[in-house]
């Protein structure tokens, strides 16, 4: 692979303008999903959808306008917008009409002639700074670009369904390819919501080696079990089983001209089970509802389904083809998978990791084996992206599945991140962003509140342990900068606001929502900005007990954000900027009392109208009274940890919590 790319794409400045126009050759299943994508992505783009067939570009047409109704339907678009979306889209069967475009993107048939044919069409039309990107699932750039008169401008990105939603894309990183071009991609994927993975130009790339082989073998396995209670075992790795997918994408053909290529190239054991080439579709049961299988079946079958994960796992990092915490997001976002591999491996631990390995090998001889110790596989970071631009570490949280939420591993890569550039002479100073353009980070991980709910010595203990990296930021001579790219909400702002400085782009926003939830901010929402910002004391009162947003302009004001960016180029050099300008001078939080203004003796309701639990909100008053009072910070943080645990026992925090989890509103009225 390319040595030298930044981990977080939105890093590398932008070398081309957005796209104004975009082709999509092949109005079959994916190119419409992938036009509704670019359509959503870029305001004003043109898109040209060419097939030739003209039944196929009119459905098409009409997919997206349904796509856009139901966006409507379920809030996520206004009607202008819509509208919007569905202009400056047309449909063509002759390739003159690529001629003006600035990006066209193959998604047609799996055919090695047909593509080159049809790249041949377009490089003699199109300009020749025009970018040109294959959808292939498995065909090597080096292949299906072999005749281009400027290879450099193309390669290989692979969406995945649904392309309009699924957020991962591959981008090939060949050896032919332009790396500005690779960068631009990267960059332009993940400014727009998706998550590009660059993957080396292996046949089948990363992703689908492992889907393509995970399914593969669910079809050998049929010699001692069904469909539906091979499915069912696979249920304990994947969201839906083998088949069930296969069903659904109508797969079978895909897996037979797949793997037949990864067996020409690298050995029969790849070859796909003769099964596929006579079964459309398969007797299974849907996810979440398994049948019973026999012990010994079971067995069989999950340890020859992990065997085949854990060998294309070590063969994807053995080639170098992937790297390891990509595949384990690739795993979880683009192929459904409950962990990634890397996540399984370690909870297996190295002996049953081997045990599979060699089981696997023994019975499919051929299959991978690792070829290092099993400690040099797993990802220095799983949850964060660590790229030294000259002096300056920036950390990246990245969980785009959650809006980069907090949980304990991401809070302890962050720290062991920090902690080895504040021993690093080569480090003057930190900045922490977050993945996208979304969030910087949605708070605290929701999904993990449950398990300590009604035990307050637990809660305080998990608020105190959550602590454990910004009681270390209050700490450090090292400047570190919060760069926010986007929202900011509960424990993501409490962590914004323990870092020295603060930049923002104009459209972030801080909340505070941990009411609404039933819960309160506990790790120094209650407690730092009254030390740090006084003046705005009022402010953080309403975001703590009404959950008011405060926009980054605002914030600005206020002089809790010190600068502004029109754009993620200018808050990355802001940044940095700031980093610069602060070694040697990071001021500590103060750590005397402090005077804070009443609260308001209004009834229990949220900015929006909605009603909160009186009981919250009161304990909240009480806490932000109590720790203003406290004699220093490391008191009134504690002030903060005991209110946790007294909120997490009320019937408000078990409600407010469910509620989210099962994506209704909670129904404070009833609980107090
Ligand atoms: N913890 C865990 N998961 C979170 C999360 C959090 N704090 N915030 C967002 N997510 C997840 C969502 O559950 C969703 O997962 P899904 O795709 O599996 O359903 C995903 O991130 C995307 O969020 P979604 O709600 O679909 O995006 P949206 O744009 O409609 O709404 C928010 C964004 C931030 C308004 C909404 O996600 C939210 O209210 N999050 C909770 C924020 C919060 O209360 N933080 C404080 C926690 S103590």
């Amino acid at each position: 692979m390319t040595a030298v790319r930044l981990a977080n794409p939105l890093l590398e400045p932008a070398s081309r303008s957005l796209p104004r126009h975009v082709a999509v050759i092949g109005a079959g299943t994916i190119g419409p999903d992938i036009a509704y994508y670019l359509k959503s992505a870029v305001p004003g783009l043109r898109l040209t959808l060419v097939d030739i067939r003209q039944e196929a570009i009119d459905a098409a047409a009409a997919r997206l306008r349904e796509y856009a109704d139901k966006a409507v339907a379920r809030g996520k678009l206004a009607a202008p917008e819509a509208e919007a979306l569905l202009r400056d889209l047309d449909g063509a069967t002759d390739y003159d009409a690529v001629g003006g475009c600035d990006w066209v993107l193959e998604a047609a048939t799996e055919d090695l002639a047909l593509k080159r044919r049809i790249f041949a069409d377009v490089e003699a039309r199109v300009a020749e700074d025009a970018m040109i990107t294959s959808n292939t699932s498995s065909l090597p750039a080096a292949r299906i670009f072999a005749g281009l008169k400027h290879p450099g401008r193309a390669t290989v990105t692979h969406f995945f369904a649904p392309a309009w939603r699924n957020p991962v894309v591959e981008v090939i990183d060949w050896a032919r390819a332009d790396p500005a071009l690779v960068a631009w991609l990267r960059r332009f994927f993940a400014a727009t919501g998706k998550v590009p993975l660059a993957t080396a130009d292996a046949p089948c790339f990363m992703l689908d080696r492992v889907f393509d082989n995970w399914c593969n073998e669910a079809a050998m396995l049929l010699e001692c079990a069904t469909a539906a209670e091979i499915d069912s075992v696979a249920g304990e790795f994947v969201h839906a089983g083998p088949f069930f997918v296969l069903n659904l994408a109508h797969g079978n053909p895909i897996i037979v001209e797949t793997n037949t290529l990864q067996a020409g190239e690298e050995g029969d054991h790849y070859l796909p089970a003769p099964i596929f080439r006579s079964v459309e579709c398969w007797a299974t049961c849907a996810p979440g509802r398994p049948v019973a299988v026999a012990e010994a079946t079971r067995a069989r079958i999950r340890d020859r389904l992990l065997g085949v994960l854990l060998s294309q796992t070590v063969d994807i990092l053995d080639r170098g083809i992937g790297e390891a915490a990509d595949l384990d997001l690739g795993c979880r976002a683009a192929l459904g998978f409950k962990r990634g591999p890397l996540e399984l491996m370690d909870a297996l631990g190295d002996a049953e990791t081997s045990r599979l390995l060699e089981r696997l090998s023994r019975e499919r001889p051929g299959m991978p084996v690792a070829k290092r110790p099993l400690a040099a596989y797993p990802p220095r970071w799983r949850h964060v992206l660590v790229d030294d631009l000259g002096d300056v570490r920036v950390i990246t949280l990245r969980r785009p599945e959650a809006l980069n939420a907090l949980h304990d591993e991401m809070t302890g890569e962050i720290l062991d991140a920090i902690r080895a550039g504040e021993h690093d002479a080569g480090i003057a100073g930190f900045v922490l962003t977050g993945y996208g353009t979304k969030a910087f980070c949605a708070g605290a991980d929701i999904g993990r509140f449950p398990s300590m709910l009604g035990d307050a010595g637990a809660s305080v203990q998990y608020a105190r342990a959550c602590s454990r990296l910004l009681v270390h930021l209050d700490a450090m001579r090292k400047p570190v900068v919060a760069a926010l790219n986007g929202m900011a909400l509960g424990g993501g702002f409490e962590l914004a606001m323990r870092c020295h400085a603060l930049v923002a782009v104009k459209g972030a926003w801080m909340q505070l929502p941990e009411v609404t939830l039933g819960i309160l901010p506990a790790i120094g929402a209650m407690v730092v900005p009254y030390r740090r910002w006084p003046g705005a004391a009022a402010v953080f009162h309403g975001m703590l007990v009404r959950a008011e947003r405060l926009g980054a302009e605002r914030a600005h004001e206020l002089g809790i954000v010190d600068a502004l960016a029109e754009d993620l180029d200018a808050l990355f050099a802001q940044a940095l900027a700031r980093a610069h300008a602060l070694a040697g001078r990071v001021e500590p939080i103060p750590d005397a009392p402090v005077a804070v203004p009443e609260f308001d003796a209004a009834p229990a309701r949220a900015a929006d109208g909605r009603v909160l639990s009186a009981t919250v909100v009161g304990v909240i008053e009480q806490a932000v009274r109590a720790a203003a009072a406290a004699p220093t910070l490391a008191a009134a943080l504690e002030v903060g940890y005991e209110a946790f645990g007294r909120v997490a026992c009320t019937a408000a925090a078990r409600e407010g919590i469910a509620a989210f989890l099962e994506r209704r509103q909670p129904d404070f009225g009833a609980t107090g």
